[in-house]
């Protein structure tokens, strides 16, 4: 099974047909996703901030999400987020294949493994995102003759609010490309389950500071709205060629979650 978890903007799975809403039960509270067919192939759609836009992204019950995909058996994350950048090379309107994160959240769950029973257990995050997805996406962004940037590192800030320029004057010095509030636990607990996870970010504005109008959730809405179709192309071009048997090096970290959840899983 093939997950896509829509993010800013992406609040439907537009392309599956046989669609089914579902509620599932994890250990974490529920979460409620939408299960489909696209191209023969069995999918599953989340809505990160729900489906009409009503949960911030601190409060994002992100193990629950992660936990219900790996329930319904998914091997295959594809992730959209709305980012700002920090890179001049990466005007809004592009798109980027993320390959590094940075993390500068605080008080979020963002790790399946708290001790106890669930262990202490350390997971390689050398490559973050799943390096055959990314190849994927690449492959398929270059097919639709979509402008993209192969790479790019995301540096994840709590939020709700925007940044302070100050901030993004830091964040470039660390090293970082584009600015959201969601990919961090997103991407840490796909790994930790072993589900192979990409993510295409979509910039919708220079960050603070490097913008000099004040940054507004419109904004963002706007860009993202001009760029659907352009983004359902992408995920239907990444389904229609995810191959069938792929055994990836993704799985191995979750040898520890399997064994935590056998039972419950379906
Ligand atoms: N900062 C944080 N998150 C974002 C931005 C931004 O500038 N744009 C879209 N999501």
């Amino acid at each position: 099974m093939i997950a896509i978890i829509g993010g800013t903007g992406v609040y439907d799975a537009k392309l599956l047909h046989e669609v089914r809403e579902r509620v599932i039960n994890t250990p974490f509270g529920e979460t409620r996703v939408k299960t489909g067919v696209y191209h023969g192939k069995e999918c599953v759609f989340v809505a990160r901030h729900g489906y009409a836009h009503t949960v911030p992204p601190h409060l994002i019950n992100y193990r629950a999400n992660i936990w219900a995909l790996a329930s319904l058996g998914v091997q295959a994350v594809f992730a959209t987020a709305a980012v700002g950048s920090l890179n001049p090379d990466m005007p809004p309107g592009c798109f980027v294949v993320v390959d590094q994160f940075i993390d500068m959240t605080s008080g979020r769950p963002s790790t399946f493994f708290e001790g106890g029973e669930t262990g202490v257990v350390h997971t390689d995050f050398t490559d973050p995102y799943c390096p055959s997805l990314r190849a994927l996406l690449a492959r398929s962004l270059d097919e639709l003759n979509i402008r993209y940037h192969e790479g790019g590192t995301y540096v994840c800030t709590n939020g709700p609010r925007f940044e302070t320029p100050a901030e993004i004057r830091a964040y470039r010095i660390l090293g970082a490309d584009l600015v959201g509030m969601t990919n961090v636990p997103e991407v840490v607990l796909a790994r930790e389950a072993g589900l192979c996870y990409g993510l295409v970010a979509m910039v919708t504005n220079y960050a603070a500071g490097i913008s000099t109008e004040p940054l507004t959730h419109e904004e963002v809405l706007n860009v993202m709205n001009s760029n659907q179709t352009a983004l359902q192309k992408l995920l239907a071009e990444c389904i229609k060629h995810f191959p069938e048997e792929k055994g990836c090096i993704c799985r191995v970290s979750g040898v520890h979650f399997q064994n935590l959840w056998p039972c419950e899983r379906e």
